[in-house]
């Protein structure tokens, strides 16, 4: 079993390199941030605030929840819904940050990501799949950008899904998401040990892809 971490903050390229990574290495694709996403889209469908949300409630909504992953991550389902498309509403990045500090959804979390990669050989990416989720992965990518150059991509991301959003808005809001991801309490967003780090600002895809591949196999 082999596994390589892909972290970093919004918006970094990370998913779109991963994915490319894992089909590159016949490896499996393993979105962890739509996990979480799909814990906050459906809060927010129950309790309409994320700012309400508490460690009870969330156990509640945990314990009942089915989650999978299917096709590399491309499509996700919760209790059988498929939530694929709703999870990547800019409501639920807005949200997103706050619910996943919970130490609850972490834990529910981690351990299903685990399970879902045990025993196989995987590229993962998130904010902690380097130093919580799997400390001892094969290759660690600590991937990076400019706030401006992340927003950038977001912006084009969900204009093709027709949500339209200023891009000064848009910056603020992925600085506000990397704020809570690095400072909180539990597993925050840092460079792990041992990670290799990518500023993609100057990178192409395809340049990325090559250098993560060519780190794997050395
Ligand atoms: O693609 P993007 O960078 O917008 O984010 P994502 O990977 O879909 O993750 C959404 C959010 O989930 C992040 O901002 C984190 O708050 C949380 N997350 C996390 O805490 N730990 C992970 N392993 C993955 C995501």
């Amino acid at each position: 079993m082999t596994v390589i971490a892909i972290d970093g903050p919004a918006a970094s390229g990370k998913s779109t390199v991963a994915k490319l990574v894992a089909s590159k290495l016949g490896y499996l694709y393993i979105d962890s941030g739509a996990m979480y996403r799909v814990v906050t889209y459906l809060w927010l469908r129950k309790f309409a605030k994320a700012s309400d949300a508490d460690e009870k409630n969330l156990a509640e909504l945990l314990k009942n929840l089915d989650l999978r992953l299917e096709e590399n991550s491309k499509r996700v389902y919760a209790n059988d819904e498929d939530l694929s498309e709703a999870i990547r509403a800019n409501e639920v990045s807005r949200n997103v940050s706050y619910i996943a500090s919970f130490k609850i959804v972490r834990e529910r979390l981690v351990e299903l990501q685990r399970k879902i990669a045990a025993n196989r050989d995987v590229v993962m990416d998130g904010r902690d799949i380097g130093t919580v989720v799997f400390p001892d992965a094969a290759l660690k990518v600590y991937m990076i950008a400019s706030p401006r150059v992340r927003a950038q991509r977001r912006l084009k991301d969900l204009q093709s899904k027709g949500e339209n959003i200023e891009l000064e808005n848009l910056i603020g809001e992925i600085e506000a998401r990397d704020k809570l991801d690095s400072e909180r309490k539990e597993s925050p967003l840092r460079k792990a040990d041992g990670a290799i780090e990518i500023n993609t600002d100057a990178m192409t895809i395809d340049e990325v892809v090559s250098k993560i591949a060519s780190e794997i196999i050395l």
